[in-house]
């Protein structure tokens, strides 16, 4: 039975931070944040914002775009490392919001970004089992990247969610069964303490993890895929059979670097020249969002879909997901008839325009009021949509 993408979905917030602007705020050289890192605006929420009602608000988007009814969902998991309870999954909340039904299997799973990917290549070997019956599932990567105020990191944090819809009718992108190879490792490049709103980072390491990571799921997906024997020891570059690659992007720098790790890996003497051929149309969402985490890849993936000029019909994608801490897979699916002329319904470029920037001191206040959100007595607020409003007897309060 196939297995795929049936329809996606985008949440970001309606404000963000043009990092040349921060860059000057830093002292440092906005080339630093822009080409350095390869980011041009980031994405930050305002306070009645959560992972809740962006995961809520692309998961919406994606039913919609498949014309899908809530009793249609079999199973509906959020991939997230920005949870809002240590017990209660965000998928609950978003449950609940959405009005899907109880005839459904509903939880939370975490492994840095990689947890929506693991959810994802779970709902496939549902569909495929048969265990789905015709259901369908809903996944949902929703993240608040955040490491706070004149660290390192800072210019690399984002918001926002990115829901899958998952089914044996996929539209947008049938994933190829057995073609996947993971690589995990216990490493400390990132993590979060329980007691930490903020993101720990050892930066340049974690970059050498991912490289790692990246080789170890790459070779590993080689050995999987039954026609990775015609390359063994051949000159060709394995990685020219896929159309486009798509690369977990925490900011733009990182896919470069990984992209030319691939290429050296194959054997090519130019690693770069394929960069903006292979890799380029999964960036443009990106670069103005910044890392969403669990959603990162998907992003990118979204943006390939909707910014490719290339037709992707038939033609096969490599996907590289990562997780700090670590694990990682690296796996591919086949562009499906009409899947690009689809993402691009979805007017994804148009939702990024019509944002706010935020000035430097808007921003830095948001920063300090989310501080206290998880414990900020519930107030109606003002405004349409998903909204958190607060807690009330240790209950998160959500308008919609
Ligand atoms: P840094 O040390 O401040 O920056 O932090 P740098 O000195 O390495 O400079 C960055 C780049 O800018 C360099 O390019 C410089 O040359 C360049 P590179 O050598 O790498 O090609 N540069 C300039 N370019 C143009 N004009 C200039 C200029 N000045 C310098 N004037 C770092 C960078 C990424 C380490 C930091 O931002 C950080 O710690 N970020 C967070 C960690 C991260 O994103 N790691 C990525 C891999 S791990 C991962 O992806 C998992 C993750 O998503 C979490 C999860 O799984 O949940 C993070």
């Amino acid at each position: 039975m196939q297995a795929g993408l049936e329809s996606l979905g985008i949440a970001v917030p309606p404000t963000y931070v043009e990092l040349a602007e921060l860059a000057k705020a830093r002292g440092v050289a906005p080339g630093k944040y822009v080409d350095g890192l390869g980011v041009t605006r980031m994405a930050v929420p305002l306070v009645e914002e959560d992972t809740v009602t962006l995961a809520a608000r692309a998961a919406r988007m994606a039913m919609e775009a498949a014309g899908c009814a809530p009793e249609d969902v079999g199973m509906l998991v959020v991939g997230t490392e920005t949870a809002v309870d240590h017990s209660k999954p965000v998928s609950s909340y978003v449950q609940g919001l959405l009005g899907l039904p109880t005839r459904c299997r509903v939880f939370e799973t975490k492994h840095a970004c990689y947890g929506g990917t693991a959810a994802l290549l779970l709902a496939m070997d549902w569909v495929r089992s048969g265990s789905a019956k015709g259901k369908k599932a809903l996944i949902i990567c929703s993240d608040i990247a955040r490491y706070g105020v004149g660290t390192p990191g800072e210019p690399t944090q984002g918001a926002g969610a990115v829901a899958l819809l998952v089914s044996d009718k996929p539209k947008l992108l049938a994933f190829e069964n057995g073609k996947t190879g993971a690589y995990a490792k216990d490493v400390m490049d990132f993590w979060r303490p329980l007691y930490s709103k903020d993101a720990v980072v050892d930066g340049h390491y974690s970059v050498q993890c991912y490289l790692d990571a990246l080789e170890g799921a790459y070779r590993a997906y080689q050995e999987a895929s039954a026609d990775a024997r015609e390359d063994a020891g051949g000159e060709g570059q394995y990685s020219d059979r896929f159309a486009a690659l798509v690369y977990h992007v925490p900011y733009g720098k990182m896919s470069r670097k990984a992209h030319r790790h691939v290429r050296t890996l194959d054997g090519d003497k130019e690693p770069d020249a394929s960069f903006d051929r292979l890799v380029g149309p999964s960036l443009v969402l990106p670069s103005q969002v910044g890392n969403i985490y669990t959603g990162s890849m998907y992003l990118a993936l979204a943006s390939l879909l909707s910014s490719s000029r290339e037709d992707l019909t038939g033609k096969q994608v490599g996907l590289f997901s990562y997780g700090s801490g670590s694990c990682a897979e690296f796996f591919s699916a086949v562009v499906q008839p009409e899947a690009q002329a689809r993402v691009k319904a979805l007017g994804l470029e148009t939702l990024l325009e019509k944002r706010r920037a935020l000035s430097i001191p808007e921003y830095e206040a948001i920063m300090a009021a989310r501080e206290k959100l998880d414990d900020k007595p519930a107030e109606e607020t003002p405004g349409e949509g998903f909204r958190y409003q607060g807690t009330r007897d240790h209950k998160r309060i959500y308008a919609r």
